[in-house]
């Protein structure tokens, strides 16, 4: 058997004091040949005692160890202090706390990474330096539509996608950094910026942003300014060539420079109604436009609203007949906005139905709202324009609306206006029998109503 250092030591000393002992025994003259036996027998005796005991703290120490190496870190050696082996089972407790602690900090490390990166809305994937995937998020499970374990297997395996193949490639070959964009088809279509970073020793890290919202409005907001350029070129061309014609020698002929002053006067006016609407578009959009919201009874503001529209009715035959019954809810809007919204309505009603139509403006209370519909009888719109009518510049006949002093801009002012009360807006219609459309606007509550609701909020929990 081996033993340790400390051990030896204490055989040489157990021998000298036998040897001590020796010398006693013949100090005390006891006869030479009796002292000698008698000293080793002493010192074998202890030796044996010695050893037995350091053979089993030895033992137990070995299994302390053992179990500490197979994980089991609260064991704890607590060698008597009275042992030789007592600073070794010490520097073993210290190793087993020490790395006890240890461990805590990396689980704790390590449960944090991975909440961080459970809850990341951006996906994460970490490949090894082979091209092996360690981890990836649930974000990106989503993103790329993926489904089963793919933990172990290479990205080529685990996502169809050639463009991220080639970026990874990319990668690789530089040993740098890239960043690329990729379009994943399937039910709900994304637009994915990613960037793929090497990690020295580890591999490669893929983070994934979702773009396609940005890249959506990027898109709304070039087919916004293409639309604009467009309509504005037409009457700018047309008062161009009108002021051109006229410079080149119509202004000599009466009756044709009256034909071209109206041509300029009718496009400056188009560009006029054009430019305000976009102000007026642009205004609520950026939240410029800010709401003051009052009390407003619906009967009185239509008829007095009405008023602005009686000569176009008239002079087109058609019959504008308000309808509101006389227990509606006073209204929660701004006026303003109000006037806007159904000046728009009542000017489509007026521009795109036949001569001597039929056009109603009636109110009703519908729950906490009130709904106003403004009906009329002329051409109404295909059912495939119907969920269109409301986006910007969306017309159902270009030319038409053109001829009439359309800008396309209308109906989508007055969804602004009304979304801004929180409300909605919509059109019924049929081809041929007329369009409705309605806006759904906050009514005023009630004072009673809203003193209770005050109440309750101001009182102490029931206990
Ligand atoms: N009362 C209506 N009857 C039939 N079509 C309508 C009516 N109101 C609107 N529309 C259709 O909806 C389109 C969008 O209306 P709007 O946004 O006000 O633009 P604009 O009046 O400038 O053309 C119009 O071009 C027209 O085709
Ligand atoms: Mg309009």
């Amino acid at each position: 058997m081996k033993l340790g250092l400390t051990a030896q030591l204490s055989l040489v000393l157990l021998l000298l004091v036998g040897v001590a002992l020796g010398a006693a025994l013949v100090s005390m003259r006891v006869e030479l040949r009796w002292a000698i036996p008698i000293a080793l027998i002493v010192a074998a005796l202890l030796t044996s005692l010695v050893t037995r005991s350091l053979t089993a703290t030895t033992t137990h120490l070995t299994e302390v160890a053992r179990a500490m190496a197979d994980g089991d870190l609260s064991v704890r050696a607590r060698v008597p202090k009275s042992s030789q082996l007592a600073p070794l089972g010490a520097v073993l407790d210290l190793l087993a706390t020490n790395l006890s602690s240890t461990l805590a900090e990396l689980t704790s490390e390590r449960d944090k990474m991975s909440s961080i990166l459970e809850s990341m809305r951006e996906g994460v994937m970490l490949l090894d330096t082979e091209g092996r995937i360690r981890h990836l998020n649930p974000a990106l499970r989503e993103m790329l539509w993926i489904q089963n374990d793919v933990e172990g297997s290479t990205l080529l395996e685990a996502v169809r996608q050639s463009e991220l193949h080639a970026l990874l490639a990319l990668a690789r070959r530089t040993l740098d950094a890239q960043r690329g964009e990729i379009e994943v088809r399937g039910l709900k279509p994304r637009v994915l910026l990613v960037q793929v970073q090497p990690v020295p020793e580890q591999g490669w890290l893929l983070v994934f942003f979702d773009v396609t919202e940005m890249r959506r409005l990027e898109g709304m907001r070039r087919d916004f300014v293409a639309n604009v350029s467009h309509e504005l070129r037409t009457p700018v061309a047309s008062i161009h060539s009108a002021a051109e014609t006229l410079m080149s020698g119509a202004k000599e002929d009466p009756k044709a420079a009256a034909r071209f002053i109206e041509i300029i006067d009718r496009n400056a006016i188009r560009l006029r109604d054009l430019v305000e609407d976009l102000l007026s578009l642009s205004s609520i959009e950026s939240g410029a436009f800010r709401l003051q919201r009052e009390q407003l009874e619906l009967r009185p503001f239509l008829q007095q609203h009405l008023k602005m529209f009686e000569g176009r009715a008239r002079e087109r035959r058609i019959r504008l007949e308000v309808n509101t019954p006389d227990d509606l809810p006073p209204l929660d809007v701004d006026s303003r906005a109000l006037e806007h919204a159904v000046s728009n309505l009542i000017d489509n009603a007026l521009k795109y139905t036949r001569e001597g139509d039929r056009v109603e403006i009636s109110g009703r209370p519908l729950g906490a709202m009130v709904e106003l519909r403004v009906a009329d009888s002329g051409p109404g719109i295909a059912p495939e324009h119907l969920s269109r009518v409301f986006e910007r510049f969306y017309r159902v006949d270009k030319g038409r609306s053109r001829g009439v002093g359309g800008t396309g801009l209308g109906l989508s002012i007055v969804k602004h206006l009304v979304e801004a009360h929180g409300g909605s807006v919509g059109v019924e219609s049929e081809l041929g029998a007329g369009a409705t459309f309605w806006l759904r606007l906050p009514a005023r509550r009630p004072a009673r109503a809203q003193v209770l609701e005050r109440d309750s909020a101001e009182a102490p929990p029931a206990s």
